[in-house]
Formats: C-alpha cells, structure tokens, sequence
C-alpha cells in the first residue's frame, strides 16, 4: 500500500513538473505526448495514400524485428523483392546485410529493419525529395517508439533523411551523428558494397564502432 501511494506521489510529481515545462513553454492546454504503437503505424502505412506510390506498389514494406531493439538499421526504399513480399532487405542487398547483422554477432530478429521510403519507386529509381518528405514522419515515428540505442543509416538517402545533411556518404561514413540524442552511424548501402567489395572493409570499421557504442 505504502509502495503505490509513493509510485502515485511520483506520478503526480513527474505530472506537475511537465505541465510546468508546458507553461513555461507558453503552451496552455494540458496534453499527454501521443506515442504511436508500432502496429497502429504499419495500420496508417498500409492505407497511406499521401503520394502516387501507392498506386504502383504491390505491398507496402513497414519494416520488421525486434519493436524493443537496441539497434535499427534505415535503408532507402523497398525494391522488387521487397515490393513482393512486404518486407524490408529480403533481396540480395538484404542478404548481403544479414550476413554483416550475423557478424555482428546478432540475429535479424534482434534488429530492427526499414526503409525511409515504405513503397517501392517504379523500376527502383531514387526516391524523390516529396516522397521522402512525405514519407518522413512515418520513419520518426517508427524510431520514436522503437527508442534504439544506435541507428545505422545505409545510404545517402537515409543520412539526408534523418539527419538532413547533404555531404557525400563517402565523407559521413563511420563518424556517429546525433539524431534526437540518438547515436546515428552513416555507412554504405549494402547495394552499393554488391557492386564495390572492396568498400566492406570500411563498413565493417562502421560496424565494429557500433558494436562498441552497443557495449557501453
Ligand atoms: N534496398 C533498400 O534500401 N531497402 C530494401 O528494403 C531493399 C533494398
């Protein structure tokens, strides 16, 4: 009894201190932040209509694995497998990042995986900038709820995304960025180590700094 009237106390507490936060910020009306559940979510991206791909996709690809993960890798944008089968890195890019997740020692499972973009663009061009800012919210949303320790952005378009830089990957690659107070590392995208072997060396450095931060 003593326990739940102390936790109440503390509830109150906590209650009075963000309603004083809000005053302060000159917002008067009392409201609780709205955390989206992950499954309410990929319920919103699945009847999305808000730019023309959902005319052409076959399935939207949300994204998949641990809700509670430590660690969410972002690629870009669903491809032909992915379109196919409504999830994220199942093609040969994605088998090409499992084997990177298993040399980290995890399991697909143990991550998180998505995409800044949920349909797939016509014949896998780029995404264009109205896409990925219509698309946006969807991913923040997605990382809000989720709350990794590290986010590995794959790609340029995952970097510009998330941390609205446009420099060269090649010059973002292995250094942590900050989004939210998330450590973000920046590497390549798995498709473009398909057709630059020689470039995974570098993203196993990428890797083994995650790792690290993953420990602390
Ligand atoms: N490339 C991506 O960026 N995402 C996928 O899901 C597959 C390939």
């Amino acid at each position: 009894m003593e326990k739940t009237r102390k936790e109440l106390r503390e509830i109150i507490r906590s209650v009075k201190g963000y309603m004083r936060a809000q005053k302060a910020a000159g917002i008067e009306e009392f409201f609780l932040p709205r955390r989206q559940s992950l499954e309410g979510l990929s319920l919103e991206v699945a009847k999305c209509r808000q730019c023309p791909l959902y005319k052409t996709r076959k399935n939207p690809v949300f994204g998949q694995g641990n809700p509670r993960a430590h660690l969410v890798f972002v690629g870009e944008a669903p491809g032909r497998d992915e379109d196919l089968k409504g999830l994220a890195f199942v093609g040969r890019a994605g088998e090409l990042l499992t084997k990177i997740i298993e040399a980290m020692g995890f399991k697909r499972s143990d991550v998180y995986i998505c995409n800044v973009l949920k349909c797939r663009p016509p014949q896998n061009r780029n995404p264009l900038p109205s896409e990925i800012a219509l698309c946006r919210a969807y991913l923040q949303q997605q990382l809000e709820s989720i709350n990794p320790k590290v986010i590995c952005c794959l790609g340029k378009f995952a970097c510009s995304a998330l941390l609205n830089q446009d420099f060269p990957i090649s010059k973002l690659r292995g250094k942590f960025q900050d989004y939210r107070g998330i450590k973000v590392m920046p590497t390549f995208h798995p498709a473009y180590l398909l057709r630059n072997p020689q470039a995974k060396r570098l993203v196993w450095e990428d890797m083994r700094k995650v790792m690290a931060e993953l420990k602390k």
